[in-house]
């Protein structure tokens, strides 16, 4: 139970359903913020929507894994797609219908045993195969607050790792007539951390958006280092210790399998060190943890952990559907460090300037972001361009 209550609570930290400025304020208290959305003024009902296609959004999960996945779909607020879970095998899809103001999260259940209605996974398991309510920890999140921030006019949208990882995911934009201005560069993300589905390095691709639309890529991470990232004592699955008890075997070069889920450290410790709770529920107190630190690494545009919302959340003008990809192969995404704040002008303006769609053409420009790492030079840099941007905004 008490991981359940620790998912509740990564949502929270997770989805920004806020003010559109709001996301220019450093240290707001999403999960705070999030917890008082959730009365019941948010009503969420299970759907499908009815009504024309104009009236309702189209939510498409995508298997890419050489598994069954069991997708799993929470309703936080609005019309739900009708379903909270199914099983989707390898190489299929299946296009889901939801309301334009729906929020709510999508992950995928590995391993399940299904009986009947009810389903038991090793990741990500909600209890029933239609889930009635969030899984339990670890599971790598897709979440989406369709209408959000000022006058509804924005979707938000993120990957998230604060409830741990189990699968690499992507979230690619399905344009509709009035967002196909927005290019698929700065919409779709990547979050894959799973030996053997990583690509070889390179600064730019084309894998997830179209041959015209380079998606810049994570440059620093080997199939080695992604298979031991998740810091040892928060796998799920331990791997046997061959020495255990004998030799003092360093733990970290013990062989790992492929899929090998990791708990994030606040659903590992439930401390309110790591959850950013109680006294820690303060960004200039609440630290990332080694685990963000090196989940952030791995996937520069997912959530680490609940303070970590300048570099993981994104926003654009609202009208699209979304895709979710279970297990795409490629990289990790790095837009929200090099584009971030083409992406918010665009979210907040609702068009794309001439020097917008100028910096999006230079690839100097875009090199040069490139491994500007994580750290205070990063945030400090952030934090000027958003300072300006807040203040030529105002003006
Ligand atoms: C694949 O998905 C389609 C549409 O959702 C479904 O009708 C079909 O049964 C699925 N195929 C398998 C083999 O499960
Ligand atoms: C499911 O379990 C099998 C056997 O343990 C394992 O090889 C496989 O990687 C697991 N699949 C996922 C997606 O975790
Ligand atoms: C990772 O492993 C896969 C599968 O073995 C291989 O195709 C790919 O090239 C490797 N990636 C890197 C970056 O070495
Ligand atoms: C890497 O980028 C170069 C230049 O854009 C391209 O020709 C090459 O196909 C890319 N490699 C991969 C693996 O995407
Ligand atoms: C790539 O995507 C953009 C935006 O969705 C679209 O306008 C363009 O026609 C596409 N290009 C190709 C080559 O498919
Ligand atoms: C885009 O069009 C949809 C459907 O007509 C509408 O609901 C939405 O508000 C529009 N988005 C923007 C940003 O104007
Ligand atoms: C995004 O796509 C545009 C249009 O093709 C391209 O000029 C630009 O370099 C791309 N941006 C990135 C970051 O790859
Ligand atoms: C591209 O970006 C670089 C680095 O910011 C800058 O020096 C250069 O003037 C830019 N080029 C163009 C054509 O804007």
């Amino acid at each position: 139970m008490g991981s359940y209550l620790l998912s509740i609570l990564a949502i929270g930290a997770t989805l920004p359903c806020v003010v559109a400025r709001q996301q220019f304020t450093f240290g707001t208290n999403w999960q705070a913020q999030f917890h008082s959305l959730s009365s019941p003024v948010n009503v969420a009902s299970k759907g499908p929507p009815s009504g024309e296609d104009e009236d309702r959004i189209p939510i498409r999960i995508d298997n890419r894994c050489e598994d069954t996945i069991w997708p799993g779909i929470f309703t936080q607020a609005g019309t739900g797609p009708g379903t909270g879970g199914f099983e989707l095998v390898p190489g299929n899809k299946t296009e889901l219908w939801v309301s334009p103001d729906w929020q709510g999260r999508i992950w995928g259940r590995t391993n399940c045993t299904v009986d009947g209605d009810r389903a038991s996974c090793d990741t990500g398991e909600c209890g029933k195969l239609d889930c009635e309510s969030s899984g339990v920890p670890p599971a790598t999140l897709a979440e989406f607050t369709l209408a959000g921030g000022e006058n509804n006019m924005q979707t938000f949208y993120d990957v998230s790792l604060v409830d741990g990882y189990n699968i690499p995911i992507a979230v690619n934009h399905i344009p509709s007539k009035n967002t196909s201005f927005i290019p698929p560069n700065l919409t779709n993300l990547a979050c894959i951390a799973t030996a053997g589905w990583l690509y070889e390095s390179n600064a730019t691709s084309t894998v997830y958006a179209n041959t015209s639309y380079p998606v810049p890529w994570e440059m620093d991470e080997s199939n080695d280092s992604v298979s031991s990232w998740c810091p040892w004592p928060y796998l799920k699955f331990p791997p046997a210790k061959p020495g255990h008890g004998v030799f003092p075997y360093p733990d970290d070069n013990i062989e790992r399998p492929a899929f090998s889920p990791c708990n994030s450290a606040c659903a590992a410790s439930g401390k309110d060190k790591d959850c950013c709770a109680g006294k820690y529920n303060d960004p200039k107190v609440c630290k990332p943890s080694r685990y963000s630190k090196t989940a952030k690494d791995v996937c520069p545009d997912a959530y680490s952990f609940a303070y970590d919302d300048q570099q993981s959340t994104f926003i654009i003008p609202k009208g699209g559907g979304w895709e979710v990809v279970m297990c795409p192969k490629g990289r990790s995404t790095t837009i929200l460090r090099q584009l971030g704040d083409v992406m918010f002008g665009l979210a907040d303006s609702g068009e794309l300037s001439d020097e917008a769609l100028a910096r999006l053409q230079n690839t100097t420009f875009i090199n040069m972001e490139k491994g500007a790492g994580s750290g205070l030079t990063v945030e400090l840099t952030w934090l000027v361009l958003t300072v300006l941007l807040v203040v030529s905004l105002s003006v």
